[in-house]
């Protein structure tokens, strides 16, 4: 390590969060009926928090989160690269930083896509998610997670058993409530019944929803969430950063676009700058950033709990805290008809 290098890892050593974290604005949301209370905005580490990121950068990423009241942490079991690594990362800024914190801070893992090789490290089994959870404990160097997380439905595993299986969870102490993500209104309706038969502290579905992406607006999920009592907790709120300023002058070598397998260059269309240039102008007129209107945007409706942001450095999450979920109709409109505009 050169010395500016061992520098910067000391002072991060020893930083402590900042005394007036809750005095920075962030707002709190109740997860449904529960009595878990949610930042407006919370951070997960899907990306920039792998074995092949600087450490140093996220863990001054996690810093800033929590100076500004960003007290959710999300996470799953493959996050990296490496799959894992991120849970590992995220692990030792815990020990390293936050240890004293720990109650201050909801911390949140899943299972149920791809980890491990052969039948049990995929899916909704039983064997996989109570495995998996214990994997991820080990690897965060945790006692408990806060929420835990199917992460998809599983067709060929009876709902009953992942429904069961997170159930078990509960009550062995591993995660105070659980979720799960990417389950549709139908797929949600099934898991819900048969949770609050078990009297299971189900909370949240995690779903993909923002300005560009509105499936979620169309089967129902969001009437539904409302009525039986569990919240929506977003994920990619900015479209992995298409609603963001990070492409208005080219593709950045160090962006998602670059760096990631999940976002295409081919989503940068004329189209889409003609929206986002419209869109700017609307923010702009509310006081915030593009992204600031696009996660308030997404905020508009309570059933929302809150949006879960990636980011890739400190200034990018300073970017997107200035939440204001109110919205005249005449700004209502105006968006929805940028966004329907081919
Ligand atoms: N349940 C699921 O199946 C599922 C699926 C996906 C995600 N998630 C969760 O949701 C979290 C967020 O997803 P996401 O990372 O796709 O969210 P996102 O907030 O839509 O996109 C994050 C990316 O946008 C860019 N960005 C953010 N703020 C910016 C700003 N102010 N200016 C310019 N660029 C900005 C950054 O891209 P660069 O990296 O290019 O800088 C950042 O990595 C994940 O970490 C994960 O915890 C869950």
């Amino acid at each position: 390590m050169d010395d500016t290098k061992m520098k910067r890892f000391m002072q991060n050593k020893e930083r402590i969060p900042d005394p007036m974290r809750y005095k920075n604005g962030m707002n709190y949301r109740r997860a449904g009926k529960s009595g878990l209370k949610l930042p407006e905005v919370s951070l997960g580490l899907w990306h920039n928090f792998g074995s092949v990121d600087n450490f140093e950068n996220m863990r001054d990423m996690v810093f800033t989160a929590f100076d500004h009241g960003v007290t959710m942490f999300d996470l799953a079991n493959n996050y990296g690269p490496r799959g894992g690594s991120a849970e590992v990362n995220f692990g030792r800024i815990l020990k390293e930083n936050f240890s004293a914190y720990r109650d201050e801070m909801l911390i949140s893992t899943k299972a149920g896509f791809g980890m491990w090789k052969g039948p049990y490290g995929d899916g909704g089994s039983r064997k996989y998610l109570v495995a998996s959870l214990d994997q991820s404990l080990r690897r965060m160097g945790l006692d408990y997670v806060d929420i835990f997380y199917h992460h998809r439905p599983d067709p060929d595993t009876p709902i009953e058993e992942t429904c069961l299986a997170l159930d078990a969870i509960v009550r062995s102490g591993k995660a105070l409530y659980v979720g799960i993500s990417n389950y549709n209104a139908e797929q949600a309706k099934s898991a819900t019944e048969i949770l609050r038969d078990l009297k299971c502290p189900f909370i949240l579905d995690q779903v993909c929803y923002n300005l560009l992406n509105r499936n979620v607006e169309k089967d129902g999920l969001k009437e539904y969430a409302r009525e039986a009592g569990f919240g929506l907790i977003v994920y990619s709120p900015l479209a992995q950063g298409l609603l963001t300023d990070r492409y208005l002058h080219g593709i950045p070598e160090d962006s998602r676009i670059r760096k990631g397998r999940f976002l295409k260059e081919d989503a940068l269309t004329p189209e889409l700058f003609r929206k986002l240039a419209a869109l700017r102008e609307i923010a702009q007129a509310r006081s915030q950033t593009l992204p600031e209107l696009a996660l308030s945007w997404v905020l508009r409706d309570d059933v929302v709990t809150s949006v879960i942001i990636g980011a890739s450095s400190s200034e990018q999450i300073l970017d997107n805290l200035r939440i204001n979920p109110s919205f005249t109709q005449e700004e209502l409109d105006a968006i929805e008809a940028i966004c329907n505009r081919e």
